[in-house]
């Protein structure tokens, strides 16, 4: 009677495991037949009214059906499994042939393009960048560079105020104080930023960009300056540029120079770039002035240097034979596409 219950339960447990269309019903089929609630489970319970000798007899039967049935679902599971991901595969196979997103690609503003070409350049003869902040202290900005009180750059014409002690930086020279102070020499930097003066026109821009160069050392002449002002704008303009130094005048630098270069757009003949001067001025510099480097601590008995300060603006104009100053500041993609690659 039991054995033959077994024998209907085993039957019907299979062909319902062969017939599950998926492993979440092979899954539910499963508890049906092995679970606690099953048939296997009752009938071991219908048991306890069996002889002594048939129960062990009888409850390894039912075990071996139960071993069977769990394997043949084993079986069946990974069957399903298999056709699972077979249809998967097949269904949700990617076409590798659509063309992606297309992102917009950026590009360098020419004025960075310009920035890392000079620090490439200079770092070729052991230069190497230093920053400091826009919103300078007037020690640093004026003071420590022996700009006076009553210097006019101090005008609030020509600077921004932030209050009675700080002001937008005027120029990146600051940063020189900076690496002195913080810094032993000898020392080869260079300082590319942001600077800020009251002033707006064609050729002026209230937010332009410098980038200064300072060195120190034991022994320097102007004859070092000019060296190296003329081996980078060599290498920048090109080896038919020429460079002229004007005799100028700097706080912070004695003797100082203004530093020409014959424009590369006409060759020196005259154009309106040049205002047919021939020359295209890039920059101020000079020998560190020695109240400069006391103002620093360093002896000056002991160390000299020079430092130039450069135009990025300009530079990038005499580059690119670009017109007015502000198209750098406009974001206009018309513009800023002709620097891409
Ligand atoms: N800081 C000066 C300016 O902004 C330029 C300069 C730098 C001149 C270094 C001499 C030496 O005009």
């Amino acid at each position: 009677m039991l054995s033959e219950k077994l024998q209907a339960i085993h039957k019907e447990a299979v062909a319902a495991f062969n017939a599950a269309k998926d492993s979440k019903d092979l899954y539910e089929l499963k508890v049906k037949y092995l679970g606690k609630q099953g048939p296997l489970a009752g009938l071991m319970r219908e048991m306890a009214g069996l002889s002594k000798e048939e129960k062990p007899l009888f409850g390894k039967l039912v075990n071996e059906v139960k071993q069977g049935l769990e394997d043949h679902y084993s079986q069946r599971e990974a069957a399903l499994a298999q056709a699972e991901l077979n249809q998967k595969i097949a269904t949700e196979a990617l076409d590798l042939s659509l063309p992606g997103p297309v992102r917009a690609r950026g590009a360098r503003h020419p004025i960075q393009k310009v920035i890392n070409e000079v620090v490439e350049i200079l770092s070729r003869i052991g230069y190497s960048v230093r920053t400091g902040p826009m919103i300078e202290k007037d020690w640093y900005n004026f003071e420590a560079l022996n700009i006076p009180a009553d210097h006019p750059a101090r005008d609030m014409q020509d600077t921004f105020y932030i209050d009675e002690s700080h002001v937008l930086r005027t120029h990146t020279s600051p940063i020189q104080i900076r690496t002195m102070e913080s810094e032993k020499p000898p020392l080869r930097i260079l300082a590319p930023g942001s600077v800020f003066r009251c002033d707006s026109d064609v050729s002026h821009s209230p937010n332009f960009h410098q980038i200064e160069g300072l060195l120190i050392d034991r022994k320097v002449s102007m004859a070092d300056l000019k060296g190296t002002i003329a081996y980078f704008v060599k290498e920048y303009f090109g080896p038919e540029i020429k460079i002229r130094f004007r005799p100028s005048f700097f706080p912070f630098t004695e003797p100082s120079a203004e530093v020409d270069c014959s424009c590369p757009i006409c060759k020196g003949k005259g154009c309106r770039m040049c205002k047919h001067s021939g020359w295209i001025e890039i920059g101020g510099s000079g020998l560190v002035n020695p109240k400069v480097l006391a103002h620093c601590k360093l002896n000056p008995d002991e160390w000299q240097g020079f430092a130039f300060g450069f135009g990025m603006e300009r530079m990038a104009i005499i580059k690119y034979g670009i017109e007015d100053i502000r198209l750098f500041a406009e974001n206009d993609l018309r513009f800023l596409r002709q620097f891409e690659a």
